[in-house]
Formats: C-alpha cells, sequence, structure tokens
C-alpha cells in the first residue's frame, strides 16, 4: 500500500516543534486552541446566508465603523476559545477599545494575541471571501502577573507566530512560526485541517496589482505614477497587469502570496495614515510574506520595524513579490527626489 502523506495541523505543528528541542510546546497547545476556535468560526460563516446573523448589530467598532453581527461573534469566540488555555497572558482585538485580560481565575501564560476577528466584513452580504487574522508574541512582562499594554505594543518582528484563514470556496489556515509558511484547508466532513500548501514560496515577481482605485486622485504622485506604468504595454515585464481588489485584504494577499505581484493599501491625502491597522492586519501578513520570501513596507521602512504607539494605530502598506514590491519604492523615492510631494 502507498504510503500516506495526510498531515493534519495538529500532527504538523507537533513534528515542527520536535525540530526545535528547546521548544516547551505551549506555543503548539496555543495554536491548537486557536485552531478550535477558526473551526467554530467557519461553521458559523458558512451559516451566515440562512441564520439571522446578517446585517449590523447597530454599534460601532474602536474605530467608528459599523460593525457586523459576525464580526462579533468572531470576536467571542476567540475570546471563549483563548481565555483558559493557560498560553496567554493577554488579547487585544481589533473589536475592543482596550486590552483584554485573562479572566482571574484562569492560569497566566506567557504569550500575546492580537486579532482582527473578521477581516472584510463589508463583503460578508455578498458571498464574498472573509478572513480571520492573528498575531501571536512572546510577553514582555514578568511571567505569572496579568499582561499590560506594553505586551501588546511590540514591533511586528518580535512575532513568535501569525497566521490568517481565508473562509472561502473552502476555509484555509495559512500560518508561520518564522520558519516556512504552510498552508492548510478544512475538511468539512472530518473537521481537520489537512496539509494542502507546504511551504508556500511568494513568486519573485508576479502579473497582477490590488488596490482600491477609487483612491486615485488622493494618492502620493510616485504611486500614480507606478500604476501608470504597470498598465502600460511591454510584453518582456508582463505588462499590462492586471488588476484584482477583493476588499477583504486576507483574501487580496492570499492571492498575493500565492500568485505574486502586489497588494496595497496606502495612505492618501484623505487618510495619512492609511486604513490598515498596524498590529491586528499589517504586521501578522507581513510576518507571513517574509517568511515566504516577499517584502512588506509601508513606503518608507520595513513594516515589521515599526514600533507601535497605540493600539489600533493604521499604517500604509505595501506587501507582496519582491520584484513588485522594490519596483514600486523606486517609484515613490523617484517622485520625492524629483520634489512632486
Ligand atoms: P475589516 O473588515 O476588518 O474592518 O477590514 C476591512 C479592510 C480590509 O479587509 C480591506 O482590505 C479594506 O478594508 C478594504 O477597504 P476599502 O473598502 O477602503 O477598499
Ligand atoms: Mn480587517
Ligand atoms: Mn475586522
Amino acid at each position: 500500500m502507498a504510503r500516506s502523506r495526510f498531515m493534519t495541523l495538529e500532527r504538523h505543528i507537533i513534528e515542527g516543534e520536535r525540530m526545535h528541542p528547546e521548544a516547551t510546546g505551549e506555543l503548539s497547545r496555543l495554536l491548537s486552541d486557536l485552531a478550535i476556535a477558526i473551526k467554530i468560526i467557519s461553521l458559523e460563516v458558512n451559516k451566515a446566508g440562512i441564520v439571522d446573523i446578517l446585517g449590523l448589530t447597530g454599534d460601532e467598532n474602536v474605530h467608528g465603523e459599523s460593525v457586523r453581527k459576525l464580526d462579533m461573534y468572531a470576536h467571542d469566540m476567540m475570546f471563549k476559545a483563548m481565555d483558559h488555555g493557560g498560553h496567554l497572558c493577554i488579547m487585544a482585538s481589533e473589536e475592543e477599545e482596550d486590552i483584554i485580560h485573562i479572566p482571574t481565575d484562569f492560569e497566566i501564560g506567557r504569550y500575546v494575541l492580537l486579532f482582527d476577528p473578521l477581516d472584510g466584513s463589508s463583503n460578508i452580504d455578498a458571498n464574498v471571501s472573509i478572513g480571520t487574522i492573528f498575531s501571536i508574541y512572546r510577553r514582555q512582562s514578568p511571567d505569572g502577573l496579568p499582561g499590560t499594554l506594553e505586551d501588546c505594543l511590540q514591533p511586528g518582528y518580535k512575532q513568535v507566530a501569525a497566521g490568517y484563514v481565508v473562509y472561502g470556496s473552502s476555509t484555509m489556515l495559512v500560518y508561520t512560526a518564522g520558519h516556512g509558511v504552510h498552508g492548510f484547508t478544512l475538511d468539512p466532513s472530518i473537521g481537520e485541517f489537512i496539509l494542502s500548501h507546504p511551504d508556500i514560496r511568494i513568486p519573485q515577481k508576479g502579473k497582477i496589482y490590488s488596490v482600491n482605485e477609487g483612491n486615485y486622485k488622493y494618492w502620493h504622485p510616485g504611486l500614480k505614477q507606478y500604476i501608470k506604468f504597470l498598465q502600460e504595454e511591454d510584453a518582456p515585464s508582463s505588462r499590462p497587469y492586471s488588476t484584482r481588489y477583493i476588499g477583504s485584504m486576507v483574501a487580496d494577499v492570499h492571492r498575493t502570496l500565492l500568485y505574486g505581484g502586489i497588494f496595497m493599501y496606502p495612505a492618501d491625502s484623505r487618510s495619512p495614515k492609511g486604513k490598515l491597522r498596524l498590529m491586528y492586519e499589517c504586521n501578522p501578513v507581513a510576518f507571513i510574506t517574509e517568511a515566504a520570501g516577499g517584502i512588506a513596507t509601508d513606503g518608507n521602512m520595513r513594516l515589521m520595524d515599526k514600533v507601535p504607539e497605540h493600539l489600533h494605530e493604521r499604517s500604509p502598506i505595501f506587501i507582496g513579490s519582491p520584484d513588485d514590491v522594490n519596483t514600486l519604492l523606486r517609484f515613490l523615492r523617484r517622485a520625492e527626489e524629483a520634489g512632486l510631494v
């Protein structure tokens, strides 16, 4: 009989840990708890059309955006799955203004969890892919005590693991613990994540750009010139590029990781810090993309070197294939040197 190459997420995490004898197993257990939360959210996302879960709750989140019911469901589920495992000392969520403490009757752990429970929520009602994003750090404050805001405000390069889930035509989880990026597809019949995309490497160069071009008027002149450049005809460099923009960052980044190219959410004259959140959205996908051989920058510096000042701060993001991001950076610099900014 042929040897089985069937690899569940659980087994993959345990085997990954075996290669690091210094590991205690705590991070593995944390990731397993997370996988349970994700399976439950996935189930609910798939039911979204048939239960009364669509539509707004009527509240606004900390960013002044209307909150959809599924956002709150996913937020609560992440908290409930992660508060009692004994692995975390603190959490923070895009949907909650303050840091989230571990209830006092539960054990306090060594890790910090930041998450965007539901990304791309404006797409829910149209049955378009949405996702969940998470980021894990080691605590900086002394062990045994409740975690602090400083534990959450760490630069992205200190992440020990990060991942995202796409609830699409199937549910996929992509994660890295720093060594390799691995993608798992949820088999709904057995409720297991199965390794479907081992060791994902982003192509050196792509032929797709992804940005909300409706904001063109408000962009940096270098970005305008770059987009015009991508639209010119030049077969050897695969131009003109195609445009793809789903409006769910996880789905746009996931495609970029697999097919190559560049995803952008720039700053503009109306939003000088961009839209996406550094801690919940930009840093985790930056960690994953770099681990897959890509580049993630805010246009001036490496995203993961930014030292956050606020839990909910926003950042511009340019992320993707190395050749594409480097070309964009040249356009931005050139426009600045020409005094266009
Ligand atoms: P969220 O649903 O967590 O608030 O995130 C939505 C984000 C992100 O997923 C996406 O890339 C971006 O909003 C789309 O914004 P625009 O509609 O401005 O293009
Ligand atoms: Mn989001
Ligand atoms: Mn969200």
